[in-house]
């Protein structure tokens, strides 16, 4: 069975990235034929960084992949704008996709903002992009975080589409992965944990050091409600978000987690959750840096992945042209 994930090169992980997804895909890769790959394609539809920074995302993303224990000779690791089949699936597949259908993505009202008529061709089309990634392995499961749940449906319904047209199964209908909350802002437990957040506090970034990480969970919002008695964390969502990191991190689940802290106080709790998030942070930090020290052994792992992904796609985009009818030899 195929399993293919995504991450944007926007910079160095945050926590986030890490509950919602690296830390699942340690697993996957000594399960499945693993295909995990860096979207940089998808970054340049909002992100219009300088050339050499987004170089250097893609060698921090790689380093963040390696430092959190996938093996490249069991996954395969790669930059998205190696394998030309991403950007050719994805024009082929919106010719199957209604507009209505993107109209209804909120990614793209979030991002493009009050101005619609400014934001990109691109932007708008992230999810037929996106549907391409998955559809071009015909993976079966996608590992994600909760955050991408919508991507996953339409990728399933361009899919069915296609099938659907040329009345054959070619297209297998992915699953997504999703195994824990979405990681809130610590700063506004109602917005997600994001590096387009321009507040730093509102993250844990894996370059932080250990005195930010310390400062941000100590000015992180919390409320006045006294312990940590399950049944009122749902009105709370600051403090249910750092209890869901205090479980996500140390796998304890958390009805089993408030039993053990329900009497204790607002300090003595964001100590633990620093000391687990710095136990967490600090050997993947010190790999980061190490990696990115050699720039040709992290250029060596995307190769070896984008040359075993060039080969595979290289085939089913040959099937699809043929069940389309274009003229090949
Ligand atoms: P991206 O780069 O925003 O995030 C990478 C992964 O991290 C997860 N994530 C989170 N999980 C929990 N809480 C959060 N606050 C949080 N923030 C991020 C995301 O769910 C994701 O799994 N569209 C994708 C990239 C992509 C992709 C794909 C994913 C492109 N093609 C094909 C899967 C398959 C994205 O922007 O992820």
């Amino acid at each position: 069975m195929i399993v293919f994930t995504g991450i944007q090169p926007s910079g160095v992980i945050h926590l986030g990235n890490y509950i919602g997804l690296m830390k699942q895909l340690i697993g996957i890769q000594d399960q499945y034929k693993s295909f995990f790959c860096i979207v940089d394609l998808h970054t340049i539809t909002a992100n219009k960084l300088a050339p050499n920074e987004l170089r250097g995302n893609v060698f921090k993303m790689v380093a963040a992949h390696l430092a959190c224990g996938i093996n490249p000779e069991k996954a395969v690791i790669f930059n998205q704008s190696i394998v030309s089949g991403h950007t050719e699936l994805s024009w082929l597949l919106g010719c199957y996709t209604p507009i209505g259908w993107l109209n209804r993505m909120t990614q793209f009202k979030d991002k493009a903002g009050r101005d619609k008529q400014k934001a990109s061709l691109g932007l708008y089309s992230y999810p037929v992009l996106m549907a391409a990634d998955i559809l071009l392995y015909n993976a079966q499961y996608v590992p994600v975080g909760d955050d991408q749940k919508q991507h996953l449906e339409i990728t399933r319904d361009i899919a069915s589409a296609f099938n659907k047209h040329y009345r054959q199964d070619y297209f297998v209908l992915p699953e997504a992965l999703i195994n824990s909350s979405r990681v809130m802002s610590l700063r506004d437990g109602t917005k997600k944990m994001s590096k387009s957040d321009p507040s730093d506090y509102s993250r844990i970034n894996f370059d932080d050091s250990d005195k930010s990480i310390i400062n941000k969970i100590k000015k992180a919002k919390t409320d006045s409600i006294l312990g940590f008695d399950i049944d009122t964390l749902s009105a709370r969502p600051e403090v249910c978000n750092m209890v869901n990191i205090y479980s996500a991190l140390s796998d304890i689940k958390v009805d089993m987690l408030c039993n053990t802290i329900s009497k204790y106080s607002m300090e003595r709790f964001k100590k633990e959750l620093v000391d687990i998030i710095i136990s967490t942070i600090s050997p993947v930090r010190k790999k980061m840096t190490e990696l990115l020290s050699d720039k040709d052994y992290l250029l060596k792992v995307l190769k070896h992945g984008g040359d075993k992904a060039a080969g595979i796609t290289h085939q089913n985009i040959k099937k699809i042209k043929d069940i389309i009818g274009f003229v090949q030899w």
